[in-house]
């Protein structure tokens, strides 16, 4: 007999999770109204979330900011992201509805008046909109100002509920820029804000191709008893993406790509990938076997053979000619700043000792694209003429997590009319044929959980201070090569894909990057 999975267990998890979920009454108030960040992902994301019903009705958004604004100047700009980028049609009284919410407190970041006037805002949308005291504030700033604004909040009591209502304080990477930092800003949250109350964005977790992952993983019986190293050869995780830099030179130059994606996306998907199953899919469960993964992984002793990293130089892109990064406007002609990362893990445990972690990342790659390839072994043993299995390579998962959603399985498979010869086919599922809705955005998901409270996808503070750890040596490495002026990054042509020393990096353990 078989013993029903924990999670469908009504005992251990009363929630039918097939039901949408709407939250209950709340407020958002929004720190870097002006940012990207916040014009083309979280207001759009909200938008969609009342557009699909799971805001309550009294939903309230404030905005703060150094901007001489009136509310309806802030209800223009939400507008005008809406329009730009909601993932969902337009529709007048959905926008309407919101909009009503929607409140615009000036000021600076060591205002206290600014702050008391927050505090006033906030009490009228609980008697007026019925938000009933719950609160989420989102700090879409830099990491510089969480300790200004978390301080503010505290002192106006803003970070406490009365009765039975909740606070809580949404913050986006970079957690930090090493061990040391990161800890320093978890304890700044910390002082303030319990750790139940604090959630840490990595937008990569709110992605469905990503939670997918554990559904592919532990729904079926066909993948986990070859997912361990006695079949598993190695696996690669590629982020790729065809843009540069944009307008983030700020933020970009001293942060770089191993940083800015590695240490936070990259290494989820890498602990999701290798985690054992998690008792449930509660956040402490899930947490504890990521954590697991994080605290096994081993870098190799020689870092100069097993990292890579490049800038893109000029090139052309989508049609177009583009220039390198060290031509960017705001960056400095010395930059030693990466643009492309490339580094080797090992996870030391018994499922995967022997089997590298090769994950990448790079801006002005030939096509933008994210996967996580599963490369396994050959079979053991070919009991076909060599010449008939030439064009057969190594079979593959890959996890398509964007942009064309779905999964691949490679394998071999007899080519038609010949005697017998052996070539790799591509069996595929595709999210847009198998289901009729389109995804939401990262976005609308973990905002609704923020208004929740529904912690599984949001990284805790012990998972971001193992990620520093494990990238601190690579970045004091490459630190040390460009201060002993032993080697820099390598330039790489913009719409190709990344540095040769990359493409070393493998050939070195017999390997080569998929081109997807
Ligand atoms: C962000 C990085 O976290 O992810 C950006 O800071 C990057 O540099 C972005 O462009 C990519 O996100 P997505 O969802 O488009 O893959």
């Amino acid at each position: 007999m078989t013993t029903p999975p924990v999670w469908s267990n009504p005992l251990r998890d009363p929630r039918d999770r097939r039901l949408p979920r709407i939250a209950g009454p709340s407020g958002m108030v929004l720190f870097g109204v002006t940012g990207d960040l916040s014009r083309k992902k979280i207001m759009p994301a909200i938008y969609d979330l009342a557009n699909r019903g799971l805001l309550p009705p009294g939903f309230s958004l404030t905005g703060f900011a150094r901007r001489d604004w009136a509310d309806q100047d802030f209800a223009q700009i939400v507008h005008d992201s809406v329009k730009a980028h909601a993932r969902t049609e337009f529709r007048e009284e959905v926008w309407q509805q919101l909009a009503e919410g929607f409140r615009f407190v000036p000021g600076n970041f060591d205002d206290d008046q600014a702050f008391e006037r927050l505090r006033r805002t906030i009490e009228e949308l609980d008697e007026v909109r019925g938000t009933g005291g719950n609160h989420a504030f989102y700090l879409a700033i830099p990491p510089g100002f969480f300790a200004d604004v978390v301080g503010q909040l505290q002192e106006h009591g803003l970070t406490e509920g009365r009765g039975d209502s909740w606070r809580r304080v949404v913050v986006e990477k970079p957690f930090g820029h090493d061990l040391e930092s990161a800890r320093q800003l978890n304890a700044v949250l910390d002082e303030v804000f319990p750790s139940g109350s604090i959630f840490r964005i990595d937008h990569y977790l709110g992605k469905e191709t990503v939670q997918n992952i554990l559904a592919l993983r532990f729904a079926n019986a066909m993948f986990e008893p070859i997912w361990n190293a006695n079949y598993v050869d190695h696996v690669q995780i590629t982020m790729a993406e065809d843009v540069g830099i944009g307008g983030r030179a700020g933020y970009y130059d001293g942060i770089g790509a191993a940083r800015d994606v590695i240490q936070n996306h990259l290494l989820q998907l890498m602990a999701l990938v290798a985690m054992e199953e998690p008792t449930s899919f509660d956040a402490e469960s899930l947490r504890i076997e990521k954590q697991k993964v994080l605290s096994s992984v081993v870098l190799p002793r020689r870092l100069d053979l097993t990292t890579a990293r490049g800038q893109y130089a000029a090139g052309w892109a989508g049609g177009e000619e583009v220039i390198g990064f060290l031509e960017e406007e705001g960056i400095k002609r010395t930059s030693s700043t990466e643009t492309y990362a490339a580094v080797t893990l090992n996870v030391d445990t018994r499922r995967w000792a022997g089997v590298p972690f090769y994950l990448r990342t790079g801006k002005r790659l030939g096509r933008r694209v994210t996967e996580v390839a599963v490369v396994f072994k050959r079979a053991p043993h070919l009991p076909f003429a060599a010449s008939s299995t030439e064009e057969l390579t190594q079979n593959a998962l890959v996890i398509r997590v964007q942009p064309d959603e779905g999964v691949t399985m490679r394998f071999g498979s007899k080519v038609p009319g010949t005697q017998m010869e052996i070539r790799d086919v591509n069996m595929d599922f595709a999210y847009g044929g198998a289901f009729t809705e389109s995804s939401p955005e990262a976005y609308e998901r973990l905002i609704l959980d923020v208004l929740l409270g529904d912690p599984p996808l949001f990284p805790r503070h012990e998972e971001v201070e193992l990620s520093w750890k494990i990238l601190d040596p690579i970045l004091e490495h490459w630190a040390k090569q460009d201060e002993q002026r032993k080697s820099k990054p390598e330039q790489y042509e913009s719409g190709g894909w990344g540095p040769s020393s990359s493409d070393a990096m493998l050939a070195r353990d017999g390997r080569v990057w998929r081109r997807p």
